[in-house]
């Protein structure tokens, strides 16, 4: 039996505390939009927060997040409108999306200790975020539309 508040909702999972935070999020509770990428830690298609700080869901056994507040990309925004999404779409980042909720997770939590990033606080945070469509010079654009916006006073943080 597993209790964490998820997206800001409480849920309760009876379900072996093993089990990687990955396949609950995905099987059991039926949120599709964090992917299995490695499954083992190196390719960031499975970011998710745990607190607000990016996390790999597929290597986070569920017990390890009791009493914890995750947030999946489906919870990032209430209506999908983080300056991350916004950014993404207004310089059409993704190209087959797969590893794109991972990217942005990562992204989220990148902007909060570099709120103006260079190149290379991007490349350093995001490394771990693998994009085999090799996306990554949009996604560099994306982040930095984004920190430009939340700089400008947006609500989000
Ligand atoms: S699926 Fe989790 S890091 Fe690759
Ligand atoms: S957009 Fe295809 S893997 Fe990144």
């Amino acid at each position: 039996m597993s209790q964490f508040v998820l997206n800001g909702h409480p849920v309760t999972l009876d379900i072996d505390d093993d089990t990687p935070l990955l396949w609950a999020l995905r099987d059991a509770l039926h949120l599709k939009g964090t992917k299995f990428g490695c499954g083992i830690g190196f390719c960031g298609a499975c970011t998710v927060h745990v607190n607000g700080r990016a996390i790999r869901s597929c290597i986070t056994p569920l017990g390890a997040v009791a009493g914890q507040q995750v947030t999946t990309i489906e919870g990032l925004d209430p209506d999908g409108s983080h300056p991350l999404q916004k950014a993404w779409i207004a310089v059409q980042a993704p190209q087959c999306g797969y590893c794109q909720p991972g990217q942005i997770m990562q992204a989220a939590t990148l902007l909060k200790d570099f709120p103006d990033p260079s190149d290379a606080d991007i490349n350093a945070v995001m490394a771990g975020n693998l994009c085999r469509c090799m996306a990554y010079l949009r996604i560099r654009k994306a982040i930095k539309l984004a920190a430009a916006e939340l700089k400008d006073g947006s609500s989000h943080a």
